[in-house]
């Protein structure tokens, strides 16, 4: 009974945290973040990686941003896009980013590249 219910606890939480990275996902595209920070969040020569950053970092960056706190021009545009943010949104994007799975190639099936090298 005690294994039972271990499990399901388990269970609840790994369904939770799925949606939340999944939501963080979506928030990622929807609110531009992809444009600068890269599709994968690679970052590039201007803009910082934020793939597989650790959660506290990115929740502390994002939490400060949110609240204006910014010291160059890069950090002030930054914080615009933060700004919009709730808290649940920084959750879902921080669960997102920490944990990014990188897409490999040999991960992606047919409907991924829409048929394209079958
Ligand atoms: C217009 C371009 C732009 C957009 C859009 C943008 N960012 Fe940024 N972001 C930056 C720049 C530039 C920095 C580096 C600021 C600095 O100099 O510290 C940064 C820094 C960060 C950092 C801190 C990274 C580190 O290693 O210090 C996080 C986290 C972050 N962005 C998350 C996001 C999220 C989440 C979104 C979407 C809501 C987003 N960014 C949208 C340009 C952008």
């Amino acid at each position: 009974m005690r294994f039972i219910v271990l499990v399901s606890v388990m269970m609840s939480f790994l369904v939770a945290s799925e949606a939340s990275y999944n939501r963080g996902e979506t928030l990622f595209f929807s609110h531009a973040c992809s444009s600068c920070h890269g599709p994968a969040a690679e970052g590039s020569t201007s803009y910082p990686k934020l793939a597989n950053k650790k959660s506290a970092y990115l929740r502390k960056k994002l939490t400060d941003f949110r609240a204006g706190k910014a010291s160059s021009v890069s950090q002030q545009m930054m914080s615009q896009f933060a700004e919009k943010l709730s808290d649940k949104n920084i959750d879902d994007l921080v669960n997102f980013l920490a944990n990014h799975k990188q897409v490999k190639i040999k991960d992606m099936d047919d409907a991924y590249l829409g048929g394209v090298g079958s």
